[in-house]
């Protein structure tokens, strides 16, 4: 099936620094959902305000191609992506509260992409914002319409900016991290509804999260990032069950998914340690234990592995790591 989203090679570099992100290339098919996920500092967001050229000032963006359906993200015009923004494509944030204006009713936000992309007419959209809300489980949606957004609880936010995103009904979400600031019970509610909208609207999803646990009921496919690069990826079930990228096993620890018998996450050591000064080698040396194991300690510190078929998973399956094939074979 043709990507509907093709991110090709896309790096991102501020001022003279070491690239953020690294040749990062990812596909997303229609009506698929990828999770990205990495630990903070990892690149996720950096991926996806690329995709809607949203990147912080002083920011540089290259790539050998960026597409959305036909759309060329990279030649785009400044107008063109004022289109794909909330048509098209639409984005989740961490923080609902932030992302919404504080001065507008929760009604004229969700009422904007209706006009803007739509076509709408005012009355026309007042009638589908409560519609959506209604949809987005939203309680006296004609009331709520009129709410500003310091009136919402953090979940009941999150909802306003599902029902916001979906207006138009876009071809791909964006969730960075949407349900990182909710509790456990809010978040279920909320990664529930973005299952839900997605079986609905048939959309491709972009689902970006520091926890492998949250992602594992949602993906269809999981890439973990490490460092601006992507380090491995496959199907989730296989990435979960069999994972093959130390980084990912000890991401898997720290999940919430494997809490130790004492409750206690696991910690991967050396958090300070997400290396970008490439020394030639591979960047997540100095905190994996494995190099010494499988003897593969010289290629480890002299060059950067590529991402490659992982030995013995299936097709799509890819991990980055000199150790992998000899563990495999060992094992
Ligand atoms: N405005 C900026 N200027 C310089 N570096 C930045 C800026 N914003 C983010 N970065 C760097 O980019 C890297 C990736 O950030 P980000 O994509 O936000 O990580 P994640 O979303 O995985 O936590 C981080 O190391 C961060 O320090
Ligand atoms: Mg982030």
């Amino acid at each position: 099936m043709a990507a509907l989203l093709e991110i090709d090679r896309l790096t991102v570099t501020f001022g003279g620094a070491s690239p953020v992100l690294d040749g990062v290339s990812l596909g997303i098919a229609e009506g698929e959902v990828l999770a990205l996920v990495g630990e903070s500092g990892s690149g996720k967001s950096m991926t996806a305000l690329s995709i809607m050229r949203l990147l912080p000032e002083g920011a540089r963006m290259d790539a050998a191609a960026v597409r959305l359906g036909e759309t060329d993200l990279v030649a785009a015009s400044e107008g063109q992506m004022n289109s794909v923004r909330g048509g098209q494509a639409s984005m989740l944030f961490q923080q609902p509260k932030r992302a919404l204006d504080p001065t507008a009713t929760v009604g004229s936000q969700i009422g904007e992409p209706l006009r803007k992309h739509l076509g709408m007419s005012r009355s026309a959209a007042r009638r589908r914002v409560v519609e959506l809300l209604h949809d987005v489980g939203v309680d006296e949606p004609e009331r709520r319409a009129r709410s500003y957004p310091h009136q919402l609880s953090g979940g009941l936010a999150q909802r306003v900016m599902i029902a916001a995103a979906m207006a138009a009904q876009p071809r791909l979400l964006i969730a960075d991290e949407p349900t990182t600031a909710l509790d456990v019970t809010v978040e279920a509610q909320i990664l529930a509804l973005i299952a839900q909208k997605k079986a609905e609207l048939g959309m491709s999803v972009l689902f970006i999260s520091h926890d492998l646990g949250v992602v594992a009921s949602i993906a269809d496919r999981i890439a973990v990032m490490y460092a601006g690069r992507i380090v491995e990826q496959g199907p989730t079930a296989e990435i979960l069950d069999a994972p093959s990228h130390p980084y990912t096993q000890a991401l898997i620890l720290c999940s919430s998914l494997r809490p130790d018998e004492s409750g206690e996450l696991y910690v991967i050591p050396d958090g300070a340690g997400l290396e970008r000064v490439s020394s030639g080698g591979c960047r997540f040396q100095s905190r994996c234990h494995r190099a010494v194991e499988a003897h593969v300690e010289h290629h480890c510190a002299s060059r950067e592995p590529e991402l490659v078929a992982a030995p013995g998973g299936t097709s799509g399956h890819d991990t980055r790591c000199w150790a992998a094939s000899t563990m495999r074979e060992s094992a």
